[in-house]
């Protein structure tokens, strides 16, 4: 389990590694339709925050250097504008490492937690190996 949280002046922090950050949530919903919100600290993945709350669907084989793609996420719409366009090398794994690349495509491990993404949606696709 990830730091423990605790509330200072009405305000959600999470303690990890040493280090206090706020805490941010995220919802994953896979291709059934079944929806899990976890909480994550800011700063960490998206990635992350699947693997430390045990969320399937998000594999992250390489450790989160955008190098395996089964991370894939698809973001859902209005947060899209919230991110940084996808760098080079994501633009690049995801046009040759995902299954069903769409427009909203992401690599989870790229996408970091912060209060403008605090409550960021993203679905998890079918499959991650292709
Ligand atoms: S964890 Fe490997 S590309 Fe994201």
């Amino acid at each position: 389990m990830p730091g423990r949280e605790f509330t200072y002046t009405n305000v959600n922090y999470s303690r990890r590694n040493g280090e206090v950050a706020r805490v941010t949530h995220v919802t994953f919903i896979d291709v059934r339709g079944e929806a899990r919100t976890v909480e994550a600290p800011a700063g960490m993945s998206v990635a992350d925050a699947a693997l430390d709350n045990n969320v399937p669907g998000i594999e992250a084989d390489c450790g989160g250097f955008c190098a395996c793609g089964t991370c894939h996420v698809y973001l859902d719409e209005g947060w899209l504008a919230k991110v940084p366009a996808p760098d080079e090398l994501e633009a690049a794994m995801l046009a040759s490492q995902v299954i069903d690349p769409r427009p909203n495509s992401r690599l989870a491990c790229q996408l970091k937690l912060s209060d403008a993404l605090d409550g960021v949606v993203v679905r998890t696709p079918e499959r991650q190996y292709l």
